[in-house]
């Protein structure tokens, strides 16, 4: 079983960076191979409305997305891992999920992405402890999941963590993460875990 983890905040060692690890090792616990793909390090632009996705499900712009397109399509799950940034995921996740698009045009448009249902994953961690905190993200990548084949089947949702690295300091996240990551494999998925 593979699982494909995005890393989304620009904080290398930050706290998303941190719980997305624990993540996949209890994933890599469960014998998943993973991967984590770090956004921040890559050349992606955004989705630019060329729309060459609506002809032939293929993104017109190459850049790094062009290596990440097959291991979305191959992943069993897939972890996002965003800070909260203005309420809403960070610049680099959105980045991201823009280029997306093209399966969103498979899915609905082509009616050809051909691919089972996946788990998704949810990671995310902010400084506040509103209670609608996380309410536009979790929209956001609701329909991210449903774009991509992906069922939104677990989240981590972490309020009041604040400084690099001070997620080591809560009580439960850390594990948390580790124990998401063994559910993802051990609760199943399209293919690979019969
Ligand atoms: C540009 C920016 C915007 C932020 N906006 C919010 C916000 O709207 N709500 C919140 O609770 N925290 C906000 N924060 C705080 C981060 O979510 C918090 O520091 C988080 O722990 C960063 O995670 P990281 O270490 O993985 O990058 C913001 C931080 C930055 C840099």
């Amino acid at each position: 079983m593979k699982v494909l983890g995005i890393m989304g905040s620009p904080r290398i060692k930050g706290n998303t960076d941190l719980l997305l690890d624990e993540a996949l090792k209890g994933a890599q616990s469960r014998q998943a191979e993973v991967e984590k793909i770090v956004v921040d390090k890559l050349k992606i632009a955004p989705c630019r409305e060329y729309y060459g996705c609506l002809k032939d499900g293929n993104c017109v712009i190459r850049d790094d997305m062009d290596a990440i397109y097959p291991k979305l399509l191959a992943a069993d799950a897939i972890i996002v891992a965003s800070p909260i940034f203005f309420y809403t995921v960070s610049a680099q996740t959105m980045v991201f999920i823009s280029r997306c698009q093209t399966f969103w045009a498979r899915k609905y448009v082509l009616k050809n992405l051909d691919i089972p249902t996946r788990k998704g994953a949810f990671i995310s961690v902010g400084a506040t402890k509103g209670e609608k905190l996380f309410d536009g993200p979790k929209l956001t990548i609701t329909y991210f999941f449903k774009a991509i084949n992906a069922e939104y089947a677990e989240e981590l949702l972490i309020r009041g963590v604040d400084q690099r690295g001070e997620i080591k300091e809560h009580p439960t996240a850390l594990n948390d993460a580790f124990e998401l990551g063994k559910r993802l494999v051990t609760s199943g998925s399209g293919r690979g875990n019969s």
